[in-house]
């Protein structure tokens, strides 16, 4: 494949309201990030959260170069992935800055764990995951960060927190696994032909 030097890349008509109108349609896990150590810790709430590869376990999260995260990760090495339940959507809301709360502040209200790399993470979490940089490839107002996974909590629960269309939807294994097996089944077997 050829690909085009970024410096001959012209800039495109496309505006910022189409392109996030598109993204809008993209359901996105809900994740908080955690990184640094001590009191000196902070956070934030994402959906970019991507698996990369499953050998070797590693992940990447696209974080935005001026959020109180991205010295602290880059510093440390290290950040959390804490993978949100249906009912920690107040979690969800203060580490995305709501209520101006900020760094420490942020954690208070739910329950933390420290992890061998040093950075909280979260009881109660469908996954909290420990994670060592990797690399960082900055990119515009970003920094793609790249996590070897070092150490993964699993919980039983499943009802996850995603993001769609601008709010928060709850996605449960019991109901919506009923729905989504409804609408799989071919037209043809459902009317029984
Ligand atoms: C649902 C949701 C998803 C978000 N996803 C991202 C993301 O993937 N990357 C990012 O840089 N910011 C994302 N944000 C914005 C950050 O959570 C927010 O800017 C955060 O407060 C930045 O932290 P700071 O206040 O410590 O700088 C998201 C916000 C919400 C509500």
């Amino acid at each position: 494949m050829n690909l085009v030097p970024r410096e001959l890349m012209t800039e495109t008509a496309v505006s910022s309201a189409d392109f996030r109108g598109a993204m809008r349609h993209l359901t996105g896990g809900v994740s908080v990030i955690t990184a640094g150590r001590g009191k000196d810790i902070t956070g934030m709430t994402v959906t970019s959260v991507t698996s990369l590869a499953v050998d070797p376990p590693t992940l990447l999260v696209s974080v935005n170069r001026d959020a109180s995260s991205f010295p602290l990760i880059r510093r440390h090495g290290a950040f959390g992935v804490n993978i949100l339940a249906a009912d920690q959507l107040d979690v969800a809301e203060r580490f995305a800055g709501r209520g101006g709360l900020k760094g420490a502040d942020r954690f208070a209200g739910s329950q933390w764990v420290t992890a061998v790399s040093g950075v909280p993470l979260l009881v109660g979490a469908l996954s909290a995951v420990d994670c060592e940089v990797e690399d960082i490839i900055e990119r515009h107002s970003h920094g793609i960060v790249i996590g070897r996974v070092r150490n993964i909590k699993n919980s039983a629960r499943s009802a996850a927190l995603a993001y769609w269309h601008g709010q928060y939807v709850a996605v449960d294994q019991d109901e919506d696994a009923a729905r989504l097996a409804e609408i799989s089944v071919p037209a043809r077997s459902r009317r029984g032909v």
